[in-house]
């Protein structure tokens, strides 16, 4: 497969190319990064969008003598990959890796079962210094606009309520299951929610600022701040909050994420040689495949209702 070839690694994603940021990956280079967190070659939220930009990758493209690109990356890297080769005719393969599971075509992206070890790990923890202290522990979490993060992190972590937001949630109802518990003589409970998870219009609790810094500052998050301020408010019980924030992007990969790692790079590989443009590599049940860039970055794969209502059978 493909022997001989001078492999080019481009630093910092799209960015690389147009600035001409790249370095040849040896065998010797690329030894001792398997179990690794992060990306070696670095990234940055740079795409290209403009005709400058094009013109950069062109001439980069030429000057390195490129037969073919693998981007390695989550929504708006691999939607640039497709515009490149839908637009372009740039041959490329695209490999799905993002934290937050969002992309569509494949069941899993790598990066997403770490992630989630991290908030198990957490909930786990914040578990007992919730039952010590009888208190209701808050963990924010990542994952842009989906819940998938949110759910799995939760549920292996047993939480007592987790918070999408793909379900808009009612305070009430959170707040009631807090009580209940404390009724039943479990005056302590975790609540995970999603950076992006928002109170239901109906029983919404913050001000049209409140909402812009949450929600529509560039960054999200901070929606645990205010749901904390809340649950004490409606229950009497002491809420603490714990945003997990960037810990949950680093770290040593689990197994299975180097496993699914190694599988996609093999894959891609393949389709190079196979001359499978436009294609990105996925996970469809126990199979690596390919499928259209374009099914994968058309829209967002949002939380599986399938594995909520799993969820919602522990909430309490
Ligand atoms: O897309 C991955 C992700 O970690 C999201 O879950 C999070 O909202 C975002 O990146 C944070 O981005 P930045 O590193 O730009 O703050």
């Amino acid at each position: 497969m493909l022997d001989g070839a001078v492999v080019v690694g481009i630093k910092n994603g799209w960015r690389g190319l147009i600035e001409d940021d790249t370095e040849v990956l040896t065998r010797q280079s690329v030894t001792g990064i398997l179990p690794r967190g992060g990306t070696i070659l670095g990234t940055s939220r740079v795409n290209p969008e403009d005709d400058a930009s094009i013109g950069h990758i062109k001439a980069n493209w030429d000057k390195h003598n490129l037969n073919a690109l693998i981007v390695i990356g989550g929504e708006g890297t691999l939607r640039a990959a497709r515009d490149m080769w839908r637009d372009h005719q740039y041959p490329v393969v695209g490999i799905p890796k993002t934290i937050d599971n969002d992309l569509c075509g494949t069941d899993f992206t790598f990066g997403f079962d770490t992630a989630i070890s991290v908030v198990t790990d957490a909930v786990d923890r914040l578990h007992s210094t919730a039952e010590s202290h009888h208190r209701a522990m808050v963990v924010e979490v990542m994952g842009r606009h989906a819940g998938w993060i949110a759910a799995y992190g939760g549920i292996a972590g047993g939480a007592d309520v987790i918070l999408v937001p793909e379900r808009p949630f009612r305070l009430s109802k959170v707040c009631e299951i807090l009580r209940r518990r404390e009724s039943q003589g479990r005056p302590f409970s975790v609540i995970v929610v999603a950076e992006y998870a928002q109170p239901h219009p109906e029983e919404d609790f913050l001000t049209p600022e409140q909402r812009t810094e949450i929600y529509q500052h560039g960054r999200l998050g901070g929606i645990s701040f205010y749901l904390a301020r809340e649950i004490e408010r409606c229950t009497g019980i002491q809420a603490r909050v714990t945003n997990l924030g960037y810990v949950q992007r680093g770290g040593s990969p689990t197994a299975f994420d180097r496993v699914l790692a190694t599988r996609f790079g093999i894959k891609a590989v393949e389709m190079v040689a196979a001359g499978e443009w436009g294609q990105m590599v996925a996970l469809r049940g126990t199979s690596v495949i390919g499928v259209p860039l374009d099914e994968a970055v058309n829209n967002i794969k949002y939380l599986d209702d399938e594995i909520y209502r799993v969820a919602e059978v522990f909430f309490g």
